[in-house]
């Protein structure tokens, strides 16, 4: 939410006066934060047998479904910070872990808090070995994503314990197995899917670096990362690790407020994250830059897109209406990261792309720029990550968002189970007419 009033920004209460033109009745309703009640608006009815008014907003373009004090974001101004701090900082002077750290705890690691934490999640990255079991149950060609998203929900069963979430032992227990065993959930579902075996976390190397050798070590007895790629794929973890009320995010908090334990909120999350317009977009990016083939193609395929044949998947946003300082770091990341794997020869259609994309009108008009996803696939690309693994390195880094926004919702005093209202439109009571009539 962005303080756009002086209220808002110092908090003082104002209020908003609404007329009912049905009734002619006058109502003063507190405005707190910038925002009114919903539940204010009730005592707005026409008779006594009036529910009362309620707000209609489908997809929640306008509504504050909770308080927060993780992730801010100007979508104007393209902003985006965690607990305060601007992206761009953390993204060059911290490391995952410690985001992870900053996004659960409201502050930033010191020396002594950041070595216990990371030996936490460290002495939690191995799994049980049934889940080899069920890794093995799944299809050969078996999409990554789902597999990891069953697997996450499967972790609940290893650990019942974390049903008492009021517990704050047992969430913490639960935030360091989730951050600490993603990553081998997610390797484990991509060694199946080569047919290779599983390779156990390495709890020597850092965060990343052990990912990277349970993806890819084969016979060689200590798998060593190149600290680019490693340190290329640890920024992309802190650009996605929060981005407030989003898709997933919702769906954390909403299953969450049901008081369903960590491991299914988070899967619920992560089936969320699946989806083409939201952590699917860069595999659907890369799939695109492979149906345009080449620079030439593109005006043909912007074209296209501008007739409603498709969208320029890795463009626009539902808060971004500006630029998404993601994108800008990660276009730099990609110069790195290209100088040691050489360059992406799908780079050349991309910035051909978002040139003539910049512009032209329909673009413009709409305030349609590359998001977090335009060039992070190419980045993933080089560091030899199929595309259906995308969605999945997405998951990892919003691993620590969602445990955080979870945690905040069921600490929040004014939660309550997420159920929201609806419009009825459908039909009127009528009477069931026996099969042997109709
Ligand atoms: N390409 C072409 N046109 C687009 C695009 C696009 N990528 N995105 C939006 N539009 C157009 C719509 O057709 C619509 O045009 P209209 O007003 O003429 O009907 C207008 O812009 C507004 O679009 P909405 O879908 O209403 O915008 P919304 O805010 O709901 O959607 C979204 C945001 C889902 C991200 C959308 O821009 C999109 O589909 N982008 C492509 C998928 C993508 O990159 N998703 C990743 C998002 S970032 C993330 O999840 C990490």
């Amino acid at each position: 939410m962005q303080p756009s009033t002086e209220a808002q920004k110092t908090g003082t209460t104002a209020s908003l006066t609404i007329t009912d033109n049905r009734t002619g009745k006058v109502y003063d309703i507190p405005i707190e934060n910038g925002t009114i009640k919903a539940i204010d608006l009730r005592q707005i009815k026409t008779g006594n047998d009036d529910f009362g008014l309620m707000t209609y907003d489908p997809a929640f373009l306008n509504t504050a479904a909770c308080k927060s004090t993780i992730t801010f974001i100007d979508g104007e101004k393209g902003i985006l910070r965690y607990r305060g701090y601007p992206i761009e900082q953390l993204a060059e002077k911290c490391s995952y872990l410690e985001v992870a750290y900053l996004l659960l705890n409201g502050e930033l690691p010191t020396k002594a808090q950041l070595e216990e934490w990371t030996t936490s999640i460290t002495t939690h990255t191995f799994v049980h070995e049934n889940m080899k079991k069920f890794m093995d149950g799944f299809h050969y060609d078996a999409h990554p994503m789902g597999m990891f998203i069953s697997a996450v929900a499967a972790l609940s069963t290893f650990y019942p314990g974390a049903k008492r979430i009021d517990s704050a032992f047992e969430r913490q227990l639960t935030t360091y197995r989730l951050i600490g065993k993603a990553p081998t959930l997610a390797a484990y579902a991509y060694r199946h899917s080569t047919g290779m075996p599983y390779v156990l976390p390495d709890n020597d190397l850092d965060y990343a670096g052990n990912f990277l050798s349970m993806m890819f070590k084969i016979a060689e007895p200590r798998y060593s990362p190149d600290p680019v790629l490693a340190k290329a794929l640890d920024v992309l973890f802190i650009l996605h690790a929060d981005h407030e009320q989003n898709c997933s995010t919702s769906a954390m908090r909403n299953v969450g407020s049901s008081l369903t334990d960590p491991y299914s909120a988070a899967s619920a999350a992560a089936a969320a994250l699946y989806g083409p317009l939201h952590g699917g977009a860069n595999e659907e990016v890369l799939r695109m830059l492979d149906h345009v083939g080449g620079i030439n193609n593109v005006p043909a395929f912007i074209k296209e897109v501008k007739e409603g044949r498709g969208r320029l998947m890795g463009f626009g946003h539902r808060i971004y209406k500006n630029f998404d300082p993601r994108a800008t770091i990660i276009k730099r990341l990609a110069d790195q990261v290209f100088e040691v794997t050489g360059r992406n020869p799908k780079l050349d259609i991309a910035l051909e792309l978002e040139r003539i994309a910049l512009q032209d009108d329909y673009f413009i008009k709409r305030k349609l720029y590359p998001n977090v996803d335009f060039y992070s696939g190419l980045i993933y690309q080089a560091l030899r990550f199929p595309t259906d693994m995308f969605p999945v390195l997405f998951a990892l880094g919003r691993m620590s968002g969602w445990l955080a926004q979870w945690q905040e919702m069921l600490l929040d005093e004014e939660k309550k189970i997420a159920r929201p209202r609806q419009v009825y439109l459908g039909k009127e009571k009528r009477d069931v007419v026996m099969l042997s009539q109709r």
